[in-house]
């Protein structure tokens, strides 16, 4: 049914709230039309959870059926959106449900009644998103391989027969690989992987910037200064002293700051003084230096040293003089 659904973007972009990443977008609708669980992998602030919420989107309003009261509701895509955080202490109860002790008793511990349900069950005809997988436990990760592979879940010895048809949509910072639980290689086995990098370009992650921040309409971003402040941004992503680099959020971050810095300081347009005081307090926490760096020099003092810098070539190259 679902592969109806997506066959039909074939020669359109659905994915409206996802600016450039062409590849990534041609992926996912591929991976869906067949509907496989999906990996995103990317690091963090580049549109991953808005990618798997858009795809909710495109899912037609449907009627889906509780599990307990067989209550019938009619639901939109995106109201069948359901998100699970994966983290060390995520439990199998959570995710799949829990028998109650004290229905349990009232109803007996075999009746559906006396049965909690989780997170899957609620992503029924929708998305489960599962956010940074690999950090789930390993118990969790066996227990989501019975449901992905046989429709079926167990718990505190009981199997279950579920109803949970969804699409799955998980994600992974490739920066966690080594650090976190891996995933095991049955479940990876169970995946596409679909790669997500940062803004393809400056005109990308402008637009990504002017459009999806907040905005004070007194004060003017004028688009000179947005353009250093952007390339800046793109070009500490290269930068040899970094290991952990700063994301589209910090765009944002800065973009929504900086104007709120210049309507404190009484100004309708923002000036560089602006954007170097957001830095701090942006900036500084999203970068992270690498070790033979950092006894030299702290956060702060790296990004201030390295925009003055950059503002130099920016100025010679362009011929503008900033203010
Ligand atoms: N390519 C893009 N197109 C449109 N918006 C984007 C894009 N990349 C990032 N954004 C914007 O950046 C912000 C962060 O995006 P999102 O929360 O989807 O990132 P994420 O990859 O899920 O991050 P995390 O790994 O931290 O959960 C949102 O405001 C989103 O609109
Ligand atoms: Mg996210």
């Amino acid at each position: 049914m679902l592969t109806e659904t997506f066959k039909k973007f074939r020669g359109q972009d659905p994915f409206n709230d996802i600016y450039g990443q062409e590849n990534a977008k041609k992926q996912i609708l591929s991976a869906l039309i067949m509907n496989r669980h999906i990996v995103l992998v990317g690091p963090p602030g580049i549109g991953k959870t808005t990618f798997a919420k858009n795809v909710a989107k495109l899912l037609p309003e449907m009627e889906v059926e509780e599990i307990i009261t067989k209550k019938k509701n009619k639901l939109k895509g995106e109201e069948r959106f359901i998100r699970i955080q994966g983290s060390p202490d995520l439990t199998v109860e959570d995710m799949i449900g829990d028998i109650d002790p004290v229905k349990a008793m009232q109803f007996g511990p075999l009746s559906i009644e006396s049965f909690t349900p989780g997170k899957i069950f609620k992503a029924n005809k929708g998305v489960l998103f599962f956010d940074e997988i690999n950090r789930a436990p390993e118990k969790l990760q066996n227990a989501l391989l019975q449901v992905l592979e046989e429709g079926k879940a167990t718990i505190g010895g009981y199997d279950l027969d579920l109803e949970a048809d969804f699409v799955m949509i998980a994600t992974m910072n490739p920066e966690d690989f080594a650090a976190t639980e891996k995933l095991s290689e049955v479940l990876l086995d169970r995946f596409d992987f679909v790669f997500v990098g940062y803004p393809e370009s400056l005109d990308i992650e402008k637009r990504i910037v002017r459009e999806k921040s907040e905005d004070l309409p007194e004060v003017e971003f004028p688009d000179s200064l947005l353009n250093l402040t952007l390339q800046f941004i793109r070009e500490l992503r290269n930068n040899e002293n970094l290991e952990r680099v700063p994301s589209v959020r910090a765009s944002i971050g800065l973009y929504e700051r900086s104007q709120s810095n210049a309507y404190l300081a009484n100004k309708n347009k923002v000036d560089i003084k602006d954007i170097i005081e957001s830095f701090y307090s942006v900036v500084s926490h999203r970068i992270r230096l690498k070790p033979s760096v950092k006894y030299l020099m702290n956060n702060k003092d790296f990004i201030i040293k390295e925009f003055a810098k950059f503002k130099e070539n920016f100025e010679r190259e362009t011929g503008e003089d900033l203010p």
